[in-house]
């Protein structure tokens, strides 16, 4: 899995050109990306290349490979943001949060000229849903008030906790996960919207119709699937 992973993240470098700005995403598949776009940097193959950081941690892995980062308030725009998901349907609808870094990952990738996807075959399915929850990052104090008003959409709700002795997970926001098990997932795009009305919800995991191009690590090389 982990060789798939890699796969992916080289093929990713191909997109990348000097003067690029380039959002980069959180998780363990865009952690060998930002590996391996540090290198190319460091030896000189890239030239002016910036990354907008998801998160702490995709923060912390540029600094530590040589990856210079600006804020996204000091950019005018994102050239390509490249990110990991947890699952993507036939439509390229994602959900993403895993690594509880699903706002900024939106904020990003939602502005970005393209949105390009790493993922291995496991995250591929026929319907949202169907392995993974639906992270929805909540302002703390309204956590379990929303748990119960999302029981209406005929879902289930979970605090995520870091461990029972830490308690629950906080984002780099300082806010709280709920993840959320739908029965059936038709249309991703109206549930992205109608759970962020929720007043209380800050962002769920849901990023419909944002993927430009996904690119899909499998035993037989890389698949390249798009819009
Ligand atoms: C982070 O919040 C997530 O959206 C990750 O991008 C997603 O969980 C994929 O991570 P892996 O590449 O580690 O599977």
């Amino acid at each position: 899995m982990e060789e798939l992973k890699r796969s992916v993240a080289r093929e990713a470098l191909k997109f990348i050109e000097d003067d690029m700005i380039v959002g980069l995403g959180t998780g363990s598949t865009t952690a060998y990306f930002i590996e391996y776009l540090g290198k190319l940097i460091m030896e000189e193959e890239l030239e002016d290349v910036y990354g907008v950081p998801t998160s702490y941690q995709a923060r912390l892995l540029a600094l530590e490979n040589g990856v210079p980062v600006v804020g996204l308030d000091e950019v005018d725009a994102i050239d390509i943001a490249v990110d990991g998901a947890d699952e993507v349907d036939p439509h390229l609808n994602l959900i993403k949060g895993r690594g509880a870094a699903l706002t900024m990952e939106k904020i990003i990738e939602y502005r970005a000229g393209t949105f390009l996807v790493l993922v291995d075959e496991s995250k591929l399915v026929e319907r949202l849903g169907q392995k993974v929850p639906v992270p929805i990052e909540v302002i703390p104090a309204a956590w379990r008030a929303i748990a119960e008003e999302i029981e209406v959409f005929n879902a289930t709700a979970e605090l995520r906790m870091a461990s029972k002795k830490d308690g629950p997970v906080v984002t780099d926001n300082g806010n709280f996960i709920l993840d959320a098990r739908f029965h059936r997932i038709d249309d991703p795009l109206d549930l992205e919207i109608e759970l962020n009305n929720i007043p209380g919800v800050v962002e769920n995991g849901i990023f419909a119709d944002i993927a430009d191009i996904v690119l899909v690590g499998t035993r037989e090389g890389v698949k390249r699937l798009e819009r």
